[in-house]
């Protein structure tokens, strides 16, 4: 007969697989313990601390998302011991750098200038970019800390936005490893990793080089796991904060995989995407053309009216006079030489509902299968 082995966390006597770490145990049952740099689906690294609990008989706080559970281990989650030393590690982190949201505090006298300073490195009047949507300030706000404890370091590294897709703001990363979790692990593309050391340590990509420059595609995995504002998309930077846009769920058009998108609408307009986490096909995971490829909905270029070609040059046609062409065209074609002379190739650029139409249109009317879309082209 085997005797399930028993953890207590915050008095509660709680069961557990062989495998579950300590945060995983908690979570399963409700307790809530921050974490930082724990990536769900990737090897624990232990980096931000602020997961720490006290295990009774330990001579150190223990992080909760790399300590095994075990049997009979008693841990409390929110001991004076784990509250204090949570308040530091978030009080450091904040003097990491340009936080300069309202965190920060504002009794000090140099919150003035060190506001000037920092809207002359980003370029903005603004708060930080992710202010409203940020784990670093949610923490400050949940164990009520500011940055004023310690002096900011400096900023060694200037913001890096020469790519089309993603600003890395090197002055807000707390070094907590996420996008590099995410880039290497979840997405296995490997183009960034640690780089330096001690207070000139860098996320870096291809021995520190632009992004554009590096083995990175793009898949923006890093921006949607960074718990801060080095990382943001570089269309929604200081454009859209999240309170702004209403989210609506559908599926990526762009090819036949079926990935759940989040589209971030503000003022009838997509100004954002992401993944839905925890959803198959791609809990939460896009490609560059999923995540950042919709700026051609809004955009000025886009054909309204239906264009005819007549010797070489396109002239503009009303709807009705391009259908009945194109509907004469097709009939006169097929009568002469069959169905399969004729195809249809429709576009990752219109949404699913009208490529089942065409795809209708196609074997129903026209009677044949020739039908393809341009994801595969
Ligand atoms: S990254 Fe977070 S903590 Fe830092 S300034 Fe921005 S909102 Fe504040
Ligand atoms: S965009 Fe994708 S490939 Fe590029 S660094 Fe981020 S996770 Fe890696
Ligand atoms: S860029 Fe973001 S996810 Fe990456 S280490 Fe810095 S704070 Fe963490
Ligand atoms: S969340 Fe556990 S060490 Fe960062």
């Amino acid at each position: 007969m085997t005797t399930s082995k028993i953890i207590t966390i915050n008095g509660r006597e709680l069961t557990f697989e062989n495998d579950e770490t300590i945060l995983e145990v908690a979570r399963r049952n409700g307790i809530e313990i921050p974490t930082l740099c724990h990536l769900k689906g990737t090897q624990p690294t232990g980096a931000c601390r602020i997961c720490v609990v006290e295990v009774e008989g330990a001579r150190n706080l223990m992080p909760a998302c790399c300590t095994p559970a075990a049997d009979k281990m008693v841990v409390r989650t929110e001991s004076p011991q784990v509250v204090a030393a949570r308040r530091l590690i978030i009080q450091l982190m904040l003097a990491s750098g340009n936080h300069n949201c309202a965190i920060r505090g504002s009794d000090n006298q140099d919150w003035t200038a060190f506001q000037l300073k920092v809207q002359e490195e980003d370029g903005s009047s603004d708060l930080c970019p992710v202010w409203g949507d940020c784990r670093l300030q949610d923490l400050a706000y949940r164990y009520q800390v500011s940055g004023e404890r310690f002096d900011a370091t400096v900023n060694r590294y200037p913001i890096e936005d020469v790519n089309p897709f993603i600003v890395r703001d090197f002055s807000r990363c707390i070094l907590c490893g996420r996008c590099v979790q995410a880039c290497c692990e979840v997405q296995v593309n490997n183009a960034i990793s640690f780089g330096y050391r001690g207070p000139f340590s860098k996320i870096i990509a291809a021995g520190d080089r632009p992004l554009k420059d590096s083995d990175c595609v793009f898949c923006g995995e890093c921006v949607q796991v960074c718990p801060v504002g080095a990382l943001v998309e570089k269309e929604a930077r200081y454009r859209v904060r999240p309170w702004e846009t209403g989210k609506v769920r559908t599926t990526c058009t762009y090819c036949g995989v079926g990935c759940q998108i989040l589209l971030h609408v503000k003022d009838g307009k997509v100004v954002k995407v992401t993944g839905v986490p925890d959803s198959p096909p791609n809990h939460g995971s896009l490609c560059v053309k999923g995540r950042f490829g919709f700026d051609f909905i809004n955009s000025e270029k886009r054909l309204t009216k239906p264009l005819i070609k007549e010797n070489g040059k396109f002239r503009e046609a009303d709807w009705d006079e391009a259908l009945d062409l194109v509907a004469g065209r097709f009939r006169e074609i097929v009568e002469k030489n069959g169905s399969e002379s004729v195809g249809v190739l429709t576009s990752a650029r219109v949404t699913n509902e009208e490529n089942y139409i065409a795809n209708k249109f196609a074997r129903a009317v026209l009677k044949t299968n020739n039908i393809d879309h341009c994801a595969r082209l």
